[in-house]
C-alpha cells in the first residue's frame, strides 16, 4: 500500500516536473541528438568509464554536430545540453551566456571567488581589475622568468636524453608552476629540481580529486562527500595550497607596509610604467585600490585562480607541440633552422625580442593548439533562451551549452578537407583567412575568454625553443598527416600515456 503511495506520488511529481518544463521538452525535441540517446538518462550512459572514453564521447558527439550544422542535443537525465561547434552560434553564446555550468562548483573550493569560476555578479568587477595586469607592456617583462626557468628545464632534461623514452609531463609542469609562482607571487617553489614540492603535489592531487567528482555522480552533494576519504585528502590539499600562498600574502602586506613608510607622498602616483616589474600579487594589491582594496582571501582567491588557470594550460600545450614534433621530424627540422638563424652557436638564454623573430614557432603552436586545445569544451549556462542566429534553433532557459572547441577546430566547413592533419603553415598570413573568429578559439572568445592568453604564448615559446635548441625531440613517426594521441579528459585535455617522448642532443646547428 505504502509502495502504491510512493508510486502514485512520483508520478504526479513527474507529470507536473514536466508540465512545467514542457517549453524546454519542445524546443529540445527539434535539435539533432546522437544515437547512442537512450530514454529517461539521455547520453548519461556514455559519460561514465574513465577519462579517455568520456573524451571519446564528447568527440563522437562534435562529430555528430558537425554534421548537423553545428549542433547536437543531449539529455544528461534530466539536465539539458547542447554541443555546439558552429562559430556563429557560438560566438553569439559567449558573448550572452556569461555564467559558467553548475559543475564548476567542486574547482571554487580551491579559487573560491577567484575571476574565472565566480558567478557573474562577482567575476565582472574582478576582471575589470584583473584587466590591466595583463597588459601586454607588463606580460613581456615576464619573459624574463620564463627564459631563466627554461634553462632550469633543459638542464634538468639532461638527465633524461638519450636514455629513450620517458614522459616529459613531470619537467613541464614545474617548469609552468615555477613560472607562474614566481610571475604572481615573486616567490620560487622550485618544484623543478624539487620532485617532493608540497605546493606541486597538493595542487595535482586537488585537480586529480575535482576531476574524480565531477564525473561521479555520488561524489557530487556535499553532505554525502564528507564520508569519502577523498574528502580529507581534498581539504588537506587545500589547506596547504591556501597556507602557502596566504604566507605569501602576508609578507607582500609587510614588505609594502615597510616601503610606505620610506616614500614621499610625491612617490605615490603611479601609472603603467611603475608596474612594469611587479607580480600579479603587487598589481592586484594596488589595481584593487591598495589597503581599501581586496582583502586577503580575495587575494588569495585571485592568486591561486591565476596558478589553476596557468599552470596546466600551458604544459599541456608545450608537451602536445613537443609530442607532435617528435612525430614530424621535418617540421621540427624547419624550426631547427629557424631557432639556428636566431640564436646561431650561441648558448644566449632567449630575450623578448627573439620572439617576434620565431614566426614559424608560432605557426606551430597555433597548430598544436588547434588540433589539441588544452581546455576543449567550455560549458555555459543559458538563463534566458536564446535564439542562434546561424542554425535557427532556441536554447532554452535552464539548459547547458558545452562549446566544443576540439569540434570548432576540426570542422572541415572552416578548415577545409584537410582539417584532421598537422600543417603549421595553414597559419602562414596569406594562407589563414578564417571568416569566423570562432573557428580558432583555444583561449575561447567574447567579455570571458582567456586573460593570460599572450602570457601563456611568450611562456609556451620560450620554453619551446629553449627544448629545441638542445634537443631533437623522437617520437613514433606518424604515417598519416592527421596525428593520432591518444587523449583523457582531466579537466584539461591531456595525452593518455603522460606525453611519452625520447629526447636526443643537438648539434649546435642543423648544418
Ligand atoms: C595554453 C594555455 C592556456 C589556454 C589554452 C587557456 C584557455 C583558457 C580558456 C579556454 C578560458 C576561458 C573559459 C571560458 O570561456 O569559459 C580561459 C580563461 C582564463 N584564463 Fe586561460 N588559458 C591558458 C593559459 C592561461 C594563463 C597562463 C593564465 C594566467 C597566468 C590564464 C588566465 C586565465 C584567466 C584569468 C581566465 C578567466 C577569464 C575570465 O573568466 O574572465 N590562462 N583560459
Amino acid at each position: 500500500m505504502i509502495l502504491l503511495l510512493c508510486l502514485a506520488v512520483l508520478a504526479v511529481w513527474t507529470i507536473i516536473f514536466r508540465y512545467r518544463r514542457r517549453r524546454m521538452y519542445q524546443l529540445a525535441a527539434l535539435v539533432p541528438t546522437s544515437k547512442e540517446e537512450l530514454p529517461v538518462i539521455g547520453i548519461a550512459h556514455t559519460l561514465v568509464g574513465n577519462t579517455e572514453e568520456i573524451m571519446n564521447s564528447l568527440q563522437r558527439f562534435s562529430y555528430v554536430a558537425m554534421e548537423h550544422n553545428g549542433i547536437m542535443r543531449g539529455w544528461l537525465n534530466h539536465i539539458l545540453y547542447f554541443v555546439l561547434i558552429n562559430p556563429i552560434d557560438v560566438e553569439m553564446v559567449l558573448k550572452t551566456c556569461l555564467e559558467k555550468d553548475d559543475l564548476h562548483r567542486f574547482i571554487r573550493k580551491i579559487t573560491g571567488y577567484g575571476g574565472i569560476f565566480a558567478p557573474v555578479t562577482i567575476w565582472r568587477r574582478r576582471r575589470k581589475i584583473l584587466l590591466p595586469a595583463f597588459s601586454p607592456k607588463i606580460v613581456e617583462n615576464f619573459v624574463e622568468v620564463f627564459s631563466e626557468q627554461s634553462e632550469k628545464l633543459t638542464k634538468l632534461l639532461a638527465t633524461q636524453s638519450d636514455h629513450g623514452k620517458f614522459s616529459i609531463w613531470p619537467f613541464i609542469t614545474s617548469y609552468t608552476l615555477d613560472s607562474v609562482c614566481e610571475t604572481a607571487m615573486g616567490v620560487k617553489v622550485n618544484a623543478q629540481g624539487n620532485p617532493n614540492c608540497s605546493f606541486l603535489k597538493a595542487l595535482n592531487l586537488v585537480l586529480n580529486l575535482i576531476c574524480e567528482r565531477i564525473f561521479h555522480l555520488w561524489l557530487q552533494p556535499d553532505w554525502l562527500y564528507k564520508f569519502f576519504p577523498q574528502y580529507y585528502r581534498q581539504q588537506k590539499c587545500v589547506d596547504e595550497l591556501n597556507g602557502f600562498t596566504d604566507k605569501v600574502i602576508e609578507n607582500k602586506r609587510e614588505e609594502l607596509k615597510n616601503e610606505k613608510k620610506c616614500k614621499t607622498e610625491a612617490d605615490h602616483h603611479y601609472d603603467l610604467g611603475n608596474y612594469q616589474k611587479k607580480t600579479f600579487l603587487d598589481l592586484l594589491i594596488s589595481l584593487s585600490g591598495g589597503e581599501n582594496g581586496y582583502n586577503n582571501v580575495q587575494l588569495r582567491e585571485e592568486i591561486l585562480t591565476l596558478t589553476v588557470a596557468g599552470t596546466d594550460t600551458s604544459a599541456v600545450a608545450i608537451c602536445y607541440t613537443l609530442m607532435l614534433l617528435g612525430k614530424y621530424p621535418k617540421i621540427q627540422m624547419k624550426l631547427f633552422e629557424e631557432l639556428d638563424e636566431v640564436f646561431g652557436e650561441s648558448d644566449r638564454p632567449l630575450e623578448k625580442d627573439d620572439l617576434q623573430k620565431l614566426k614559424y614557432l608560432d605557426r606551430v603552436v597555433k597548430e598544436s593548439l588547434r588540433l589539441f586545445p588544452p581546455v576543449p569544451f567550455i560549458i555555459r549556462k543559458v538563463l534566458e533562451d536564446i535564439k542562434l542566429p546561424s542554425s535557427g534553433y532556441t536554447l532554452p532557459a535552464g539548459c547547458g551549452v558545452v562549446v566544443s572547441i576540439w569540434g570548432a577546430h576540426r570542422d572541415p566547413r572552416y578548415w577545409g578537407p584537410d582539417a584532421e592533419m598537422f600543417d603549421p603553415d595553414r597559419f602562414l598570413p596569406e594562407r589563414f583567412n578564417l571568416k569566423y573568429p570562432c573557428s580558432f578559439m583555444p583561449f575561447s572568445n567574447g567579455p570571458r575568454n582567456c586573460l593570460g592568453y599572450q602570457y601563456a604564448l611568450m611562456s609556451v615559446k620560450t620554453a619551446l625553443s629553449a627544448v629545441l635548441r638542445r634537443y631533437r625531440v623522437v617520437g613514433e613517426n606518424e604515417h598519416s598527416n592527421a596525428p593520432r594521441i591518444r587523449v583523457k579528459l582531466d579537466i584539461m585535455m591531456k595525452a593518455v600515456d603522460g606525453y611519452q617522448v625520447a629526447l636526443e642532443r643537438r648539434s649546435k646547428t642543423v648544418a
